[in-house]
């Protein structure tokens, strides 16, 4: 949601910035912008739109500063136009800001600000910032202690990176509740909100906490806290490679992760479990500890949810814990019944999803045992959480998830499994659910295979109104998540029900060839959802299956075959002809597939 980039160092930035604006507009794209300081004054370039059209109004500039911040908004406070883009200026033109996240008390900041006579041209939450850092400033504080006594009068979310044209050769950089990395080069620095903007530059990242304050120059870099007192931070490698940031011939971002997918499942498993043993690196619970748990939340958003929604019934059923799952955003205001008793699992393929990291807090609070299990090494809500584990699904870049989806089912089976072999529950099907998880790099390589016949599914599907999906069981959660990839990147409605549920309300939308999909990979479940389906056939509806099962019927539509496995990870598998169904329905309308509108991959306002 927003992302901020900067740079320090010898070389000219302009390009720098838009390099790594490029790499971060999964986290928002309706406005963009940059400043530089040249001969020491602050260039300012900004425009609605795209990334691209930054950097063809920047390269008619001709910018040769070797310092600078940029932006690539979504908009919350004030719509997409030039006025509300980044960077903001104060008054004086003195400072230039980048922010991400939400001042929630700007109001009366800019009351404040108003009555000391600043003007504001923006309608956003971020012009009060660099108009508050010059108040300060103003009343003789250097730049670090004008941005110091600044953000502590700021409520609410910031990651920050700021220009002073009186001191031209530094960036200061904070962060509150929202995420900010620095880079480390030769005698260069590179901010960003999130380490895929510069994998290509560095693979050594300092990773901001909340309150600290960085002065980078080029060649130095110094930490502070709230008070400015000196502090030190270890710098991480991060080991993904330059290619995973790259399409690789694919001709978009979602496609190449769907197909990536055995070897992030692959590279998952590997890190955790091997044919009769489960080790998770930074976990460590005693079965004295687990034995007091009497429930387990999974709590999380979007499509990291459906992943909670499809491993409940492993975790109940092999845990014997109860488990519920629940969206961030509501968990946090229901009162949830939390204490030392709860173990409380937060997943987040970004790690910096807002409600899901103020939902941590809260079961913090209540003494609840944490664990993030999330795919960014360093993410905020692995610096939160009592213990994190990690998905190995490398970075994913289109705003539609799907091989951190598969990641996140695969590897919370696992853990799972774990906990049950910590609690030395006996249970005869624990080794061969090993055995299937293993097995499951294979079983998607295959599931691939349907791509051409989802392909021509797809012209039958593009143009529709509506679409539902329907399943049973751990095929419920599947469609959910079938269904969220369409409407996220095809905008066709869609909805997904319970398959019982239907004949108690939703059956009513059904009408002549309304498409229907039913995932069925229950044996014990199958009559069942066949009957559900023959009532909406009946009543029109055009039935397409997904299935693993041999089913005896033969009115349907179409059917789509996916290899058998345990049904506990059933979803691993069955989500994948409904990824690259969303895909192509979204290529054939003409759609941005990996950058689909309103929507941001990292969502770190509440
Ligand atoms: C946003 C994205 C979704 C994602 C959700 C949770 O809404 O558009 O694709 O599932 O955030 O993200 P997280 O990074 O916490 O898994």
């Amino acid at each position: 949601m927003c992302g901020i980039v900067g740079y320090v160092g010898s070389k000219k930035a302009q390009p720098i910035l838009i390099k790594g604006l490029f790499n971060l507009e999964y986290r928002g794209y309706d406005s963009a912008g940059l400043s530089t300081i040249e001969n020491d004054d602050i260039e300012i370039i900004k425009t609605k739109g795209r990334v691209n059209s930054l950097k063809e109004k920047s390269e008619n500039k001709n910018l040769n500063g070797t310092i600078g911040i940029a932006h690539t908004r979504w908009a919350t406070h004030g719509k997409p136009s030039d006025v509300n883009s980044h960077p903001h200026l104060d008054n004086s033109n003195t400072f230039s800001v980048v922010h991400n996240g939400i001042i929630e008390n700007y109001t009366e900041l800019k009351e404040m600000l108003n009555s000391k006579g600043y003007n504001f041209s923006s309608q956003t939450d971020t012009e009060v910032i660099p108009n508050l850092i010059h108040y300060y400033y103003s009343k003789g504080n250097d730049f670090i202690h004008a941005v110091s006594l600044a953000s502590k009068d700021l409520k609410g979310s910031y990651a920050l990176s700021i220009l002073c044209k009186n001191e031209p050769d530094k960036i200061i950089a904070t962060r509150k509740d929202s995420p900010l990395v620095i880079g480390e080069g030769q005698s260069e620095f590179f901010i960003s909100s999130d380490t895929p903007a510069y994998l290509n530059e560095t693979k050594n990242f300092y990773f901001l906490d909340d309150n600290d304050i960085a002065v980078i120059t080029k060649n130095n870099i110094d930490f502070y806290n709230n008070n400015l007192d000196k502090i030190s931070k270890n710098i991480k490698t991060i080991d993904w490679s330059q290619d995973s940031v790259q399409k690789n011939g694919y001709e978009d971002f979602m496609l190449k992760e769907i197909y990536e997918q055995p070897n992030s499942i692959r590279e998952t498993i590997s890190s955790t479990l091997t044919q009769d043993k489960v080790e998770i690196e930074g976990l460590k619970l005693s079965k004295e500890y687990l034995k007091t748990i009497n429930r387990i939340y999974i709590v999380a958003c979007g499509t990291a949810m459906h992943a909670g929604l499809a491993v409940k019934k492993l975790f109940e059923n092999l845990c014997k814990i109860q488990t519920e799952v629940d969206l961030a955003s509501e968990f946090r205001y229901r009162d949830p019944l939390i204490d030392e008793k709860t173990l409380c699992l937060y997943i987040s393929q970004s790690g910096e999803t807002a409600d899901t990291i103020a939902a941590l807090k809260l079961a913090k609070q209540k003494n609840s045992k944490t664990i993030a299990i999330s795919n960014v090494i360093g993410s905020s809500i692995t610096r939160e959480a009592d213990y994190s584990i990690y998905t190995h699904a490398g970075p994913e870049i289109a705003v539609a998830s799907t091989k951190a989806y598969t990641a996140q089912v695969t590897l919370l089976s696992i853990l799972a499994i774990y906990f049950a072999e910590v609690l030395e529950i006996e249970n005869p099907q624990i080794k061969s659910l090993k055995q299937d998880i293993l097995e499951l790099p294979s079983k998607v390589t295959e599931v691939l295979k349907v791509n051409d016949e989802v392909k021509e599914l797809s012209k039958e599907l593009y143009d529709k109104k509506d679409i539902f999906f329907i399943g049973r069981g751990i095929d419920y959660p599947a469609s959910l998540e079938g269904s969220l990839k369409l409407k996220e990147i095809s905008y066709i409605h869609s909805d997904a029900y319970a398959s019982g549920e239907l004949k108690h309300g939703p059956i009513a939308l059904i009408e002549n060839n309304t498409p229907l999909i039913s995932i069925i990979t229950d044996k014990k479940l199958v009559e069942k959802s066949i009957s559900n389906v023959q009532e909406v056939i009946t009543r029109g509806a055009t039935s397409i299956i997904i299935t693993n099962q041999k089913l005896v019927e033969n009115n349907f539509h179409k059917i789509i075959h996916i290899p058998e496995t345990n049904n506990y990870i059933s979803p691993v598998l069955s989500v994948i002809p409904l990824q690259l169904l969303a895909y192509h329905v979204s290529k054939l309308k003409g759609l941005d597939v990996d950058k689909p509108r309103n929507l941001a991959k990292s969502v770190t306002v509440e």
